[in-house]
């Protein structure tokens, strides 16, 4: 069965063949669709001591490289940039065919989001990346640091009128800029936020073989939604213990 539909199978999935199970749909001229990627623990915890890594493994690292590998961008909140030490996203070989074709840049952006812009500047996310850092805040962010974060090489992108940014804003924001196809690797303040404001379309969720109990939050950590919110599994993976789930929106 091709990995596309439904499907429970125990092997290894080769890089092409996940790329064409988790291709972007086709979209509308102008339209962007935000597709978010997230670990789990069984118990539900999105980290373990403030790091998702040790939530992870060898399998989730390649989902997440596939997935990164068809995004135009990747869109963060800074807690995340700041506590996993985010680096530009690397160019690989094994989608470089594939990104040419869909006329996409060698490697997607990170697109940081922020109100205070309490970002340094001087790292490599800024200073080395492939294709800008993009930096989305609000049209009423500090000037000072928006200069600095320019001066630095980074995009600024508004989306919100005071330094918040409004989450039902962003992705017509980067859409806007010709980045259509977009990945959010969270954390949970701004997962949560996409959700609740109906701008999730598609939720890729590895549940990892581990318990950890403690108090980590869960993969959406905002205000409740009005009404829970319908999505449809759309494909299951099994590899190495973890589930590889996907979920759109009904
Ligand atoms: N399990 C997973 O897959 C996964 C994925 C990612 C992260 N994590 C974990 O999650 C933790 C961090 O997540 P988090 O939920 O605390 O933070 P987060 O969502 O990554 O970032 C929160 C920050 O993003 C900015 N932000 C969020 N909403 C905003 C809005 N509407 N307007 C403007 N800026 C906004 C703010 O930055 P400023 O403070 O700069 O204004 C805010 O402090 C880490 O422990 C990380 O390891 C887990």
């Amino acid at each position: 069965m091709p990995p596309g539909a439904a499907d429970l199978t125990d092997r290894r999935w080769s890089l092409d063949e996940l790329a064409d199970a988790y291709a972007y749909p086709r979209l509308d001229e102008g339209a962007g669709w935000l597709r978010a990627n997230m670990v789990s623990s069984l118990d539900g915890a999105a980290h373990h001591e403030g790091r998702s890594q040790p939530l992870s493994g060898d399998a989730d690292m390649r989902i997440f490289g596939v997935l990164r590998g068809l995004a135009d961008a990747v869109v963060v909140g800074a807690e995340t940039v700041r506590k996993e030490g985010y680096r530009p996203a690397r160019a690989r070989e094994a989608f470089a065919a594939r990104r040419a074709a869909a006329g996409q840049a060698p490697a997607p952006a990170i697109a940081v989001v922020t109100a205070s812009l309490d970002l340094d500047f001087s790292q490599p996310l800024f200073t080395e990346p492939l294709v800008p850092t993009v930096v989305v805040t609000g049209a009423g962010a500090d000037e000072d640091r928006v200069r600095t974060a320019r001066k630095a090489g980074a995009e600024i992108v508004f989306a919100g009128e005071g330094a918040a940014v409004d989450p039902s804003r962003v992705v017509g924001a980067l859409a806007g800029r010709g980045l259509t196809r977009l990945l959010t690797e969270g954390g949970p303040r701004l997962l949560g936020q996409f959700a609740g404001s109906g701008a999730l379309d598609e939720l890729c969720l590895s549940l990892a073989p581990l318990v950890v109990a403690g108090d980590a939050s869960r993969i959406m950590n905002a205000p409740l939604t009005t009404v829970p919110e319908t999505f449809v599994l759309a494909s299951v993976l099994e590899e190495a213990g973890f589930l590889f789930t996907r979920y759109r929106r009904s």
